[in-house]
């Protein structure tokens, strides 16, 4: 079977695939206060497409996949399209990313889905007010429940904080606290200008290292050695249940073991998180591509992928990076 190896040797094993553009919140760090625009409905890939793009990519050796949005399940039938997905017999897991302000009354359906193994939910604040200030929306409660109940079901949980100078810097080590007695994989990911207008003035530089700093100053953490192409880079605390990660988003320090391609709701397909996009698929199958010529396509657009994210970014056409993360997916 033909692989996606890379031009430095890395096989592509990952997809992360948005399923949208919409999405229900508007993330201060993601989007401008009026939302960003969206596409028109027929500009989206379809269901179908995707199973089948994922289809191809899974006869290539990739394994699993990712789920992003915008929000996932504000894309109707979500749930039907987890199921459709799980017939794919070459797929080990399907990984879900969400906001968690829709999916509390899914989740003892998603417990069922034997291949939805990690949900990683957005949760950049424990404060109900400074959660709104955040997102603009008054979601809070609804988030929190949907935290407690993922805590308790049979699915990995992964919660992400973005760390947002003078927004939440200050609720880091309340973050920590609540690995002690939560079986969780707390990470904190260093803030991207990917917000639909660019990078924001910031008084502070909140990278890895003064998360970490911040971390170190009130609890001793030990490394712990993660999966190569993992995005965080992991610490435990003596007597805590669940782990802390920092994810160098932006320092980017962790591209040289990146197994990852992307595929935006419009049917882009990305090297990198920080290029512009490299090919239309959407076009293309919707022109008639056959199946072979999808792993043709594929096995070319792979020896493209750039070395590090610093080197995409400095290939784009488009200039620097302002797209939002619910138009590229998270
Ligand atoms: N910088 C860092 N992370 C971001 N996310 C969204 N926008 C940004 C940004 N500008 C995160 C979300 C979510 C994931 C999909 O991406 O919080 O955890
Ligand atoms: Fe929505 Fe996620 Fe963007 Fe927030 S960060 S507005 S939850 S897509």
């Amino acid at each position: 079977m033909h692989k996606l190896i890379d031009n430095f040797g890395r096989q592509i094993s990952y997809v992360r695939l948005a399923v949208t553009d919409r999405c229900n919140l508007r993330c201060q760090y993601c989007m401008p206060a009026h939302g960003i625009d969206i596409v028109p409905r027929k500009e989206l890939l379809t269901y179908k497409e995707m199973y089948r793009l994922i289809r191809v990519l899974t006869e290539l050796g990739v394994n699993k996949v990712r789920l992003t949005g915008g929000e996932p399940f504000v894309r109707k039938d979500f749930m039907s399209f987890l199921e459709m997905l799980s017939y794919n017999d070459l797929l080990d897991e399907i990984n879900i990313t969400t906001n968690g302000a829709l999916i509390s009354e899914h989740i003892e359906t998603l417990e069922k889905l034997d291949k939805v193994k990690n949900i990683n939910l957005s949760l950049d604040s424990l404060n109900t007010d400074k959660f709104a200030k955040i997102t603009r929306r008054d979601v809070f409660p609804e988030v929190y429940k949907t935290f407690q109940l993922l805590e308790k079901s049979s699915l990995n949980l992964k919660l992400n904080v973005v760390v947002q100078t003078g927004f939440n810097t200050d609720e880091i080590n309340d973050f920590v606290g609540l690995t002690k007695d939560k079986n969780i994989a707390l990470r904190f990911i260093e803030e991207m200008p990917f917000n639909g207008k660019g990078q924001r003035e910031m008084k502070e530089n909140w990278n890895y290292n003064k998360i970490l700093e911040e971390i170190k100053s009130q609890y001793s953490v030990e490394n712990i050695i993660s999966e190569k192409s993992s995005t965080s880079r992991n610490f435990s605390i003596k007597n805590h249940q669940g782990t802390v990660g920092i994810i160098p988003a932006f320092t980017r320090t962790i591209c040289n073991d990146c197994n990852r391609i992307r595929i935006t709701s419009i049917g882009t397909f990305k090297n990198c998180l920080f290029d512009d996009g490299v090919f239309n698929l959407r076009d293309f199958i919707r022109n008639g591509a056959s199946n072979d010529d999808l792993k043709e396509l594929f096995l070319s657009l792979i020896k493209e992928k750039p070395e590090n994210g610093f080197i995409a970014e400095a290939n784009r056409k488009q200039g620097s990076v302002s797209e939002s993360v619910s138009t590229i997916g998270g």
